[in-house]
């Protein structure tokens, strides 16, 4: 899956060299070293790549983003582009009825999941009017397994002196939502004002749901906002198999989904979506004089950080209309089957324990190893695995042990994929246990 070494970015002007050049290079020459740019590193677009959290990337998406870039409307504003803010707001109000958010809410498309949690922790911050001499006496919820870009959004946000609390989990890697009542009962009755809530739809770890439904009632009760990270997992709601652990995820106040992962795109969508449109307008709507007056309508722009973007929305509704959402619902049943398919093998395969039956498409498991450190082995194992040409599997850290997981997103993952990846990490192992 590792491909050759990148191409030159220093000096020189060799065949692999990226130095930017004074003189027109022909067609030919720039793109063989674009060739090379794409051969170099991990490839991302193989149907065995379930690192991270693979998406594929879809061809139609591409497209869609070469014709917006090509028609390059203003999509920020109405006024300058009407066409193209319509296009992304029946993209986003599409993706409200999936989440199950109200059809008066709003969203923004934003370059991906980072940049809407930020998004989201202004609003919430601006609603609960945290004020910024008193951040120590307000109290933020997260979950043990959260993205690191929820901590990131409290620091850009200017948030890092209030209390973060971070709730364990419990052993199926989901945020015990006992525990985090306990802790804002404790923290009210201590002074503190909780007033945000993190809880996760498909952690990157483990791929679990946290409680929703309990924790929106926690978070109701106490009068705290409550964000959904449902960049990986809050699009699975279009998979029967899936609402069911999904179920609370429209009563949110906020929900976070990542398009360029459960929707196969191309990296560069992710999507902020709110309950109240005032939450988002009243932070990021402005006026100026060189800006034409779009008053009476809302426009991207009064929804989120961006001003000048890319006409994003193209990307996501072009493959929607070309194939219909029920072939998206289809592939990520089919990629919920194939998680559990892959579950059983680790489970029922004597040289692996499984960790828990995946929630989405995360499948975690550990080689066992006949003696000595089983920590070792699986250390080794992921660095194979890392580095092998069958199969790529970026591991993570559970229950303080080195865990593997697959993630099966890739839009071109299918059984035959499934089972190689099965076979190649068992003879990986066993070569690595024999040593
Ligand atoms: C659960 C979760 N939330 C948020 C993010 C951040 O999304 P992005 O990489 O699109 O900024 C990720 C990224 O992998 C994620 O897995």
């Amino acid at each position: 899956m590792r491909e050759v070494a990148p191409p030159s970015g220093g000096a020189g002007c060799g065949p692999g060299s990226l130095v930017v050049s004074r003189s027109a290079q022909d067609l030919d020459s720039v793109l063989a070293r674009v060739a090379t740019v794409s051969r170099s590193g991990v490839n991302t677009r193989s149907p065995r790549y379930l690192g991270y959290l693979p998406s594929g990337g879809l061809y139609t998406s591409a497209v869609g983003d070469f014709l917006g870039s090509v028609l390059n409307p203003y999509s920020a504003l109405e006024s300058i582009s009407p066409g193209a803010v319509a296009v992304e707001r029946a993209v986003v109000e599409w993706l409200l009825h999936v989440v199950g958010l109200p059809m008066d809410g709003a969203g923004v498309l934003t370059s991906g999941g980072s940049l809407a949690t930020l998004t989201a922790v202004v609003a919430a911050r601006e609603r609960a009017g945290v004020p910024s001499r008193d951040l120590a006496r307000y109290s933020v919820y997260v979950g043990e397994h959260r993205h690191h870009s929820v901590d990131r959004a409290l620091r850009f946000a200017g948030l890092s002196d209030c209390p973060v609390r971070v709730v364990p989990s419990d052993a199926s890697y989901r945020m015990d939502v006992g525990l985090l009542h306990r802790a804002v009962r404790a923290d009210r009755a201590a002074g503190l004002v909780p007033w945000l809530v993190v809880p996760t739809a498909g952690t990157t770890s483990s791929g679990t749901v946290d409680p929703l439904a309990d924790t929106v009632e926690v978070g109701r009760s106490h009068d705290m906002w409550v964000h959904v990270d449902a960049a990986y997992g809050g699009l699975f709601a279009l998979a029967d198999a899936a609402r069911p652990c999904l179920a609370g995820l429209g009563d949110a106040d906020s929900v976070v989904v990542d398009p360029h992962k459960s929707l196969f795109l191309p990296y560069g969508t992710g999507a902020l979506l709110v309950r109240d449109p005032a939450t988002l307008t009243s932070v990021f709507a402005h006026s100026a004089d060189y800006l034409p007056d779009d008053t009476g309508s809302v426009s991207p722009a009064d929804l989120g950080m961006e001003l000048t973007r890319p006409f994003r929305a193209l990307g996501l509704w072009l493959p929607l209309q070309l194939a219909g959402a029920d072939a998206f619902a289809a592939a990520l049943t089919e990629k919920l089957e194939l998680a559990a398919h892959m579950h059983e093998f680790f489970a029922g395969h004597p040289a692996f324990e499984a960790g828990p039956r995946p929630d989405l498409t995360v499948v975690t498991f550990r080689a066992v190893g006949r003696h000595g450190d089983a920590e070792a082995l699986n250390r080794r194992l992921a660095d194979a695995l890392q580095r092998s040409s069958e199969v790529f599997l970026s591991p993570t850290r559970l229950d303080g042990r080195v865990t593997l997981r697959a993630a099966i997103g890739s839009i071109r993952t299918h059984r035959a994929d499934v089972d190689d990846a099965c076979q190649a990490i068992a003879r990986l192992a066993d070569e690595l246990a024999q040593d």
